[in-house]
């Protein structure tokens, strides 16, 4: 008895999808691998194959040519951008052997024939996995920062994990939201200065006159004002990551110090001459592309070289839909949690995701974040299902963009009373920070009455 388990391939460890729609090959390769240690999911379809991909991330993916909703093929160009370091493997039926040939070339590390022998696939997998479970994949390193399955956002962050462990300035652009200061604290946290600090610095924030003080610090009496002395970001960056957030918008003054500060290394306090050297490492994120900047004669053209070294593109969330899928269900849990609703979270019908999938998000993930925590605020208790009707009232242009208006509410000429209302109560629930109580006390109104209005709109 002992020695036969010893024989038996052990897959303790690893993660396996199949994907085939004959439920029997399923359950018994199920249940002989799952037997031999592996975490194993059984699928019928492309779509769930594609879900649980995106959930699993699966050591290793197994799949039947021919499923009612296409061919297993398609799953493999998605999965290998996703992770690179797993294995694909096809399943094929008699006298497919071309379609398994085409498998290979696409990068499929091998096929099986139908009826699967379970020990020959364990083996197999084996061969192939030894030893490679403890290389973490770099979306495992990047999770606790940022969630993402989309493989256009694979392919953006892929550089992430090995840019930590160098010491260049890396810079990060993207539209407003798109995930910016996250990037900069994976680079922080994934690297070997994770134990020092990480000091963020918003450059468009900071008035022009301060920054410079700010950045570098100054000695006592440098200026009407300074009664003693103050170490600037650099210093307290020391050892570990200056965040310069919207450099874009530094004035061009401290531009020419901040780029004396990379190329020397040293930094000068204000109304001192001595050089101190600092340890810093540098991650500056824009919002516009700085080229645009530097067309403009408003950046230098040597620092956008310095900050430059090594890039991190991160794309708009309607260019990545499957991330809009995924944040959305990740964000309507966690605001659920926030408001304290009791069962698990209902579930976003594929319609009223279409309906977030075409949506242009202007602004990126943190507008889905906020429109998730407002309909979470808002769901009558015990419902199941999200449906069109409940979005499409906090997607419109109208109520994402227009309710604010010089600290007021702007309601359109056109508008019916039912919409005024949902303004008026949109743009208090805004206020108050989703805060329904507070929202309640703004709008003059009970807690009740506004627990009623959310759930008769
Ligand atoms: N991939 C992601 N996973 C989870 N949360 C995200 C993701 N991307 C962005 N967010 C959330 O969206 C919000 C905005 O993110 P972040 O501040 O990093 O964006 P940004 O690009 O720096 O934006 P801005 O240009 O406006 O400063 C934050 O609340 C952040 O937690
Ligand atoms: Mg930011």
């Amino acid at each position: 008895m002992e020695k036969t388990e010893k024989d038996l391939p052990n897959l303790s460890g690893l993660s396996l999808l199949i994907v085939d729609d004959d439920p029997a090959i399923v359950r018994s390769l199920k249940r002989v691998l799952t037997g031999l240690g592996a975490d194993v999911t059984g699928v019928s379809s492309i779509r769930e194959a594609r879900l649980s991909l995106a959930e699993l991330l699966p050591d290793a993916v197994l799949a039947d040519l021919q499923l009612k909703d296409g061919t297993g093929l398609d799953l493999l160009p998605d999965y290998l951008s996703q992770n690179p370091d797993g294995g694909f493997y096809m399943i094929t039926g008699h006298g497919s052997v071309g379609n398994a040939v085409e498998a290979l070339r696409q990068g499929a590390r091998d096929y099986f024939e139908k009826p699967v022998d379970p020990l020959l696939l364990a083996k197999r997998l084996v061969t192939d996995f030894t030893g490679k479970q403890s290389v973490r994949r770099s979306s495992d390193l990047l999770s606790p920062y940022l969630t993402f399955c989309d493989p256009v956002m694979n392919e953006a962050l892929m550089d992430v994990v090995r840019f930590a462990s160098s010491q260049e300035p890396v810079l990060i652009q993207g539209e407003t939201g798109t995930g910016k200061e996250l990037v900069a604290r994976a680079l922080h946290g994934l690297g070997p200065r994770a134990e020092a600090p990480f000091v963020a610095v918003n450059c468009g924030a900071i008035p022009e006159t301060m920054l410079e003080a700010e950045l570098f610090g100054y000695e006592k009496g440098a200026f009407t004002g300074a009664s003693r002395q103050h170490k600037g970001r650099f210093e307290q960056a020391h050892e570990g990551t200056l965040f310069l957030d919207e450099i874009g918008e530094m004035p061009p003054s401290a531009q020419v110090s901040l780029l004396r500060v990379l190329e020397e290394g040293m930094i000068h306090r204000i109304g001192s001459e001595r050089g101190i050297p600092i340890d810093v490492r540098v991650v500056a994120a824009t919002h516009r592309p700085l080229e645009e900047r530097v067309e403009d004669g408003l950046f230098r053209q040597d620092l956008l070289y310095r900050l430059n070294v090594l890039l991190v593109q991160l794309p708009p969330l309607r260019e990545r839909p499957r991330d809009i899928a995924l944040l959305a269900q990740h964000f309507l849990a966690n605001s659920l949690r926030d408001v304290g609703w009791e069962g698990s979270a209902p579930t976003i019908t594929s319609e009223a995701l279409t309906l977030l999938e075409n949506y242009s998000w202007p602004g990126n993930v943190r507008e889905l974040r906020n429109i998730m925590a407002r309909l979470a605020v808002r769901l009558p208790e015990g419902l199941q299902e999200i449906k069109p009707n409940l979005l499409s009232p906090l997607l419109t242009t109208k109520n994402n963009n227009v309710t604010s208006c010089n600290g007021g509410v702007f309601i359109p000429k056109d508008t019916t009373l039912a919409d005024a209302e949902w303004l008026l109560i949109d743009n208090a629930l805004k206020e108050s920070g989703y805060n329904r109580s507070k929202a309640a006390k703004l709008l003059g109104i009970g807690e009740r009455t506004l627990r009623r209005k959310l759930n008769e709109s």
